[in-house]
């Protein structure tokens, strides 16, 4: 494990360093199979946002298959990689922060990979509440959630009951599967997941 300067990730420097010292364990390097499954049987294309893009290869892949897809990240070095990975996409990946940023149309999924467990235990209530204000009722949120007990992150695991009592108060369980191609970073501890906002 490098040393790095920045040890708060909550500020964009700390992911920057990441970035530029390329090392990042939890970049796939390409499109989950679990993502590609989604959008196989999904009906229609969506309005998606991808919070904490990193690389944005994901980006790339919807837009590709039709979707209004945007990709933000707070780490300009990751807005600078992302925008050079998904080609004439680019302009699809904004710099912004996901607490601030305010949806042009409104949005009918939130793809989470490596985002919630990015942020300390401390700052879950304030992803779920966003997601929450974010995604109208029937909105999907989906994706892949890390379950795990180890003090220090990132990735900061979260124990499945925590999870569920912070989202079923906005959201209900619809659909949930098994990762084949983890990374070793989240191997064992990682599960596809689809959750609806409940109305009301
Ligand atoms: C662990 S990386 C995951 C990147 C990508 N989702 C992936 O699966 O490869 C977390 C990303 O979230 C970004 N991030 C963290 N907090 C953020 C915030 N408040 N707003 C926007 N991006 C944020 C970081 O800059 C970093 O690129």
């Amino acid at each position: 494990m490098p040393e790095f300067a920045s040890r708060d990730p909550l500020a964009p420097a700390f992911w920057d360093e990441r970035f530029d010292r390329a090392f990042t364990p939890w970049d796939l390097g390409g499109v989950p199979q679990a993502l590609h499954a989604f959008v196989a049987r999904d009906a229609k294309p969506r309005t998606v946002l991808i919070p904490g893009c990193g690389n944005g290869y994901e980006l790339a892949y919807l837009a590709d298959a039709g979707w209004d897809a945007i990709a933000i990240d707070f780490s300009p070095a990751a807005v600078s990689r992302a925008r050079a990975q998904v080609g004439p996409w680019a302009q699809r990946v904004l710099e912004a922060d996901f607490f601030s940023w305010q949806p042009v149309h409104a949005l009918d999924l939130i793809y989470e990979r490596a985002f919630l467990c990015a942020m300390p235990p401390a700052m879950w209530p304030r992803v779920v509440a966003r997601w929450a204000e974010l995604l109208p009722p029937g909105a999907l949120l989906a994706g892949f959630f890390f379950f795990g007990s180890a003090p220090k992150g990132p990735p900061f695991g979260i124990a499945r009951t925590a999870l569920e009592d912070l989202l079923h108060p906005d959201f209900a369980l619809i659909e949930e599967g098994e990762v084949v191609d983890s990374l070793p970073v989240f191997a064992g501890l990682e599960r596809w997941m689809v959750w609806r906002r409940r109305r009301g």
